[in-house]
């Protein structure tokens, strides 16, 4: 199969690279020189761990190439897929499809055989019909269908995730088009990962209703850890008791700063904005919404708390900044709400990341950079545990308390047992929801 995948941002590089790792010929396309330069050269934009060798080991085998160059990617090409931004459109919160729209009469022109238009960028409800009027009016000529498939990779997990996925959802519109998408995932499909086949609509709704889900159960869980720290209760033992309950599950009920990142905040507005264009108000989804801003503003309280109610004069050492550990990314990380709080009422903040600084710099002025937690630590009023890397998790408690002016933590990814960190010399420990007697109890 040959492919072109037109962006290469996040979701069109890792699917790029994965694509061609099945046995496809793909041409990763974009308009920037700048990428496309550092590509060919061989360099991966952005911090994704795994990508940089299976990009290298694919571009070696010949299988894989990058260009500013569309027309000559997508001439001969079985599938194109856009993937390109569908940032929140400033004011109005709808997803901005101006770059979808561009990219498919651009796609439009260059066609030259029949070719499935492939949207892997998250739309709304839709746009794929949008995109089958643009293309046919843009090329009347052009023997095409478009197909819709979401892409559900986590940062920091993306190739696991792509290569081993709960599913793989394709929507579709006529059966020439399933078949050159089955063709596509057949690596999958013989090694039995479901291929959920539907309509275009589904397929659309299907990717704005996971990540509405998942950010709606991490909301709630959050919403109880403030009800533990108040009526009393452990948010990770309720977590563990209601996870058990196999219709309810395990997995995305850790209690935290609240969710950020590049799909959650971005996806849950345009849902709700879309439940708002049909006159169906998504109430819940905008409740998660509210919530997940009073969760992040909940944290600089506990922070005041740990600092004797003023952040004026006080060292914090922030460790971690980004939205979830291995990545850069900082998109509405919610240490972009915390840190610059804790500044405006006086404190002087240092910021240990590992792969933060690049992208964090410009967005988090006024903090001070350091390379480990204990120089960061070293005569702090508190240590704020914000992103959950794995180099945060193994720290050397009794050391890091001997550097610090006065011992405190916040741990805001619940990392440590309030216990351990007592018994290392802090003299205090606050975590996540859990309530007075229990943190006593712990400790
Ligand atoms: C998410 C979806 O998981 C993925 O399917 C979709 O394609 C894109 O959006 P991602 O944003 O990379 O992926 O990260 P994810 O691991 O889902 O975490 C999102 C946010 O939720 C992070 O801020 C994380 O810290 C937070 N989170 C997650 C919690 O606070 N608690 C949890 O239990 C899980």
């Amino acid at each position: 199969m040959r492919i072109a995948m037109i962006g290469t941002g996040y979701v069109g590089l890792v699917s790029g690279v994965c694509f061609s790792d099945f046995g496809h010929d793909v041409i990763c396309v974009d308009k920037s020189e700048r990428k496309i330069k550092m590509l060919q050269d061989g360099e991966v934009p952005i911090y994704e761990p795994g990508l940089d060798v299976l990009m290298a080991k694919n571009v070696a085998a010949g299988r894989l190439t990058f260009t500013t160059d569309l027309t000559a990617a997508v001439d001969g090409a079985d599938a194109v897929f856009i993937a390109v931004g569908t940032p929140t459109r400033r004011g109005d919160g709808h997803a901005d499809l101006t770059y979808v729209m561009a990219a498919a009469d651009e796609i439009a022109r260059a066609i030259t055989a029949y070719t499935v238009v492939v949207t892997k960028s998250t739309v709304p409800v839709g746009t794929n019909r949008k995109v089958h009027s643009v293309v046919s009016a843009a090329n009347p000529q052009a023997e095409f269908d478009v197909a819709s498939n979401p892409e559900f990779l986590r940062e920091g997990a993306a190739i696991d995730d792509f290569m081993r996925p709960d599913r793989v959802v394709v929507g579709v519109e006529s059966e020439r088009a399933t078949e050159v998408m089955a063709g596509i995932y057949r690596p999958l499909y013989l090694r039995d990962f479901p291929i959920l086949t539907t309509d275009l609509e589904s397929a659309e709704m299907i990717k704005y209703a996971a990540n509405a889900f998942l950010a709606t159960k991490i909301t709630f869980i959050n919403e109880i850890a403030g009800l533990c720290e108040r009526a009393g209760g452990d948010v990770k033992e309720v977590a563990r008791g209601i996870g058990l309950d196999g219709r309810i599950g395990n997995k995305f009920l850790h209690a935290g700063p609240g969710y950020g990142g590049s799909c959650f905040p971005k996806d849950t507005a345009a849902l709700a904005r879309i439940g708002q264009d049909h006159a169906h108000p998504m109430q819940i989804t905008e409740t998660v919404i509210r919530v997940n801003d009073e969760v992040k503003k909940r944290m600089i309280e506990k922070i005041r708390d740990a600092c004797d109610d003023s952040f004026n004069g006080k060292t914090v050492a922030v460790l971690g900044v980004t939205f979830k550990p291995n990545t850069d990314d900082m998109r509405d990380a919610p240490s972009l709400t915390i840190v610059p709080a804790l500044i405006g009422g006086g404190a002087r903040v240092r910021v240990v990341d590992p792969q933060g600084r690049a992208e964090g710099e410009a967005l988090l002025p006024g903090v001070e950079w350091l390379d480990d937690p204990y120089t960061a630590a070293a005569d702090a009023d508190a240590v704020v545990l914000l992103t959950e890397w794995n180099e945060f998790r193994a720290l050397n408690l009794n050391e890091l308390a001997e550097t610090m002016k006065s011992a405190r933590m916040v741990d805001l990814r619940n990392i440590y047992p309030s216990a351990m960190v007592l018994g290392s010399g802090f003299e205090a420990y606050v975590g996540v929801g859990v309530g007075d007697q229990q943190q006593s109890r712990s400790a």
